[in-house]
C-alpha cells in the first residue's frame, strides 16, 4: 500500500500541451465538408476518442472525461479528455485534464472513474508503463478536480498486487455506508481474467478484499483472459456488474480478440466480497460498442455512456480519419432493470430534440434527415428493411434483427442482434451513427454507418420497406 504523493508536472505538462497544439493546427477536423461528424453526440476535436471516463454530476454539471489521444488516430499513450454539459447533449470542451507525463504513466492515463467527495471531484485512473525490454506495469492513481480548478495529479494509489500480470487496470470507485471501493480488471498468471475488489477509508490506502468475479471465483468457469472496465453499481434491489471480457474467436481460419460487453445482475456483499449473480447477457450486438461506464445522477437515475467504437482490426478505415479524428461517444442512456434484464433506454432529455413530427402507416417510406428518430411499432409479423447508407442495413423479422454493412475495406459484416420477436423499434441516428432500441430497450444494437466512405450522398436516412403494414413516428432532431 502506498501513499498518494503530490508531483510538480506543471513543464512537462506544459510541453505535451504545446505539442498537442501544433499537431492539431495540422488536422482538418473542422472542416465544414465533414458528413460523419455527430450533431449530438459527444465526438473528439481531433485526435482518437476511446473509453468514457470519469463520469459525474459534479458542480452542477455532468462530466464526461475521456480516453483520448490527441496526437493521433491511433492509439497510443492516451491522454485524459474533458468536457462538461448541463443536459447531457450540448457538451463543452474543457482543457485537457490528464496528460501521460510522469513516471508512472509513461504509456498511458488509461480509464477510470469518478467520485464525488466532500466537494470535490475525484478521479482514479491507470497508470499504464511499458519496458523496454518488454513487458508491462499499472499503478492505480488518484487525481482531483476542484470547482473552477484544473485537475491536480495526487500521484499512486496502488501498485500492481502480486499474482496478477501488468494488465490490471480501469479502476471504478463507489462509496458505501463509511468505506470507498474499487473494483479493477486484471489478468492473473495463468492468463485469466478477474475482477478485483478492494476497500479504502481514505481514498489513498486500499487493501484488497478479494477476486469477485472471473475463473475459479466460486463455481465460475471461463477462458477469458482479461476483463476489461468492469463496473459494479446497485439498481432496485441487485447489483450489476458489467465487464469487457477478451477472448480469441476464429473469423474465417484467423484468430481476432474479441470486443463484447457483458452484464450480469446478482447481489454483491460488501462485507464478503461475494457477488452472487446469474448469466452473463451481451449489451449491445451491433459493431460498434465498447467499455461502457455507468454513474448515477442526482434524481437517482443510472445514466450509461459507451464508447462508439472498438479497435478491431477495420479501426483504420474509418473514413473519418482522413478528417483528422476517429470515434465518438454513445448517447446517454438510463438503465433499469425489468424481469431480471437490464433496459437501455436514452434518457429523456433526448426528447427535447425532437421536430418536425412525421406520422406514418404503410408499407413503404422514405424518411429523410441524418439527424433524425424513428420509432416503429408493431413489428409483430412484418419483415421489415431500413437502408441508411448504400449497402448498409437493419433488417427485421420473426427470427430477430440483423445489421448489415458493406464499407470499412469491403469487408461484409453481418451481426445479429437480436433473437426473437421484434416487436418495436427505436432508432436514433446522428450522421455516421445508428443506435437501434429493440422491445424498449431489452437489446441495443449500436453502429457506425459510412456509406462506403463517399461521403453524405450517400446516405438515405432511413429507407423503410416493410411486408405488412405497420406504423411508425419521425422526427428531426435538431441541437
Ligand atoms: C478499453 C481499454 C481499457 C484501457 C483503455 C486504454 O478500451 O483497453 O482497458 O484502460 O482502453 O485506452
Amino acid at each position: 500500500m502506498k501513499t498518494a504523493t503530490a508531483t510538480a508536472t506543471a513543464t512537462a505538462d506544459q510541453r505535451y500541451i504545446n505539442d498537442v497544439l501544433a499537431i492539431a493546427m495540422n488536422m482538418s477536423s473542422q472542416s465544414n465538408n465533414d458528413p460523419f461528424r455527430p450533431a449530438w453526440h459527444f465526438a473528439p476535436q481531433f485526435g482518437l476518442l476511446n473509453d468514457p471516463n470519469g463520469l459525474a454530476h459534479f458542480n452542477g454539471e455532468f462530466h464526461l472525461f475521456y480516453q483520448w489521444n490527441p496526437k493521433a488516430c491511433q492509439h497510443g499513450a492516451k491522454a485524459w479528455g474533458h468536457a462538461t454539459s448541463k443536459d447531457l447533449i450540448n457538451w463543452s470542451h474543457q482543457p485537457l485534464a490528464l496528460a501521460p507525463t510522469e513516471h508512472y504513466e509513461t504509456h498511458g492515463c488509461y480509464s477510470g472513474s469518478g467520485l464525488v467527495v466532500d466537494g470535490k471531484l475525484e478521479l482514479f485512473y491507470t497508470g499504464n508503463v511499458k519496458f523496454e525490454q518488454g513487458g508491462r506495469t499499472a499503478y492505480q492513481c488518484r487525481a482531483t478536480l476542484e470547482a473552477g480548478k484544473q485537475v491536480k495529479k495526487q500521484g499512486i494509489v496502488l501498485s500492481l498486487p502480486e499474482g496478477y500480470s501488468g494488465h490490471v487496470r480501469d479502476p471504478k470507485v463507489w462509496q458505501y455506508q463509511d468505506a470507498f471501493y474499487m473494483v479493477l480488471g486484471a489478468e492473473d498468471l495463468n492468463y485469466r481474467g478477474k475482477v478485483l475488489a478492494y476497500r479504502s477509508n481514505d481514498l489513498n490506502n486500499w487493501e484488497m478484499i478479494g477476486e469477485i468475479f472471473g475463473d475459479g471465483v466460486g463455481n465460475q468457469q471461463s477462458d477469458d483472459f482479461m476483463l476489461e472496465c468492469p463496473d459494479l453499481f446497485p439498481l432496485a434491489d441487485k447489483h450489476v456488474l458489467i465487464t469487457c471480457p477478451k477472448n480469441w474467436i476464429d473469423m474465417g481460419g484467423k484468430k481476432v480478440e474479441t470486443f463484447d460487453v457483458t452484464y450480469h445482475i446478482g447481489d454483491f456483499d460488501h462485507q464478503t466480497a461475494t457477488f452472487e449473480h446469474s448469466n452473463g447477457v451481451l449489451m449491445d450486438n451491433g459493431f460498434d460498442f465498447y467499455a461502457p461506464q455507468t454513474f448515477e445522477d442526482e434524481s437517482g437515475r443510472r445514466i450509461l455512456f459507451g464508447w462508439m467504437g472498438k479497435p478491431d482490426e477495420f479501426e483504420p478505415y474509418q473514413p473519418t480519419i482522413e478528417l483528422g479524428w476517429i470515434h465518438q461517444m454513445t448517447c446517454a442512456r438510463e438503465l433499469t432493470i425489468r424481469n431480471n434484464t437490464l433496459i437501455q433506454t436514452p434518457v429523456k432529455e433526448l426528447e427535447s430534440l425532437r421536430q418536425d413530427q412525421q406520422d406514418f402507416t404503410g408499407l413503404k417510406q422514405q424518411f429523410t434527415g441524418l439527424s433524425a428518430e424513428l420509432v416503429l411499432e408493431n413489428l409483430e409479423g412484418a419483415d421489415i428493411k431500413l437502408e441508411i447508407a448504400n449497402d448498409c442495413y437493419i433488417e427485421s423479422n420473426q427470427t430477430g434483427l440483423v445489421t448489415r454493412r458493406k464499407n470499412l475495406k469491403t469487408a461484409e459484416w453481418e451481426s445479429i442482434a437480436w433473437q426473437g420477436t421484434v416487436s418495436s423499434l427505436r432508432l436514433l441516428r446522428d450522421h455516421s451513427s445508428v443506435e437501434a432500441f429493440i422491445n424498449g430497450g431489452i437489446a441495443v444494437s449500436t453502429s457506425r454507418f459510412f456509406g462506403l466512405g463517399q461521403g453524405e450522398e450517400k446516405n438515405v436516412g432511413f429507407a423503410l420497406t416493410s411486408q405488412k403494414e405497420i406504423t411508425a413516428t419521425h422526427w428531426q432532431l435538431s441541437a
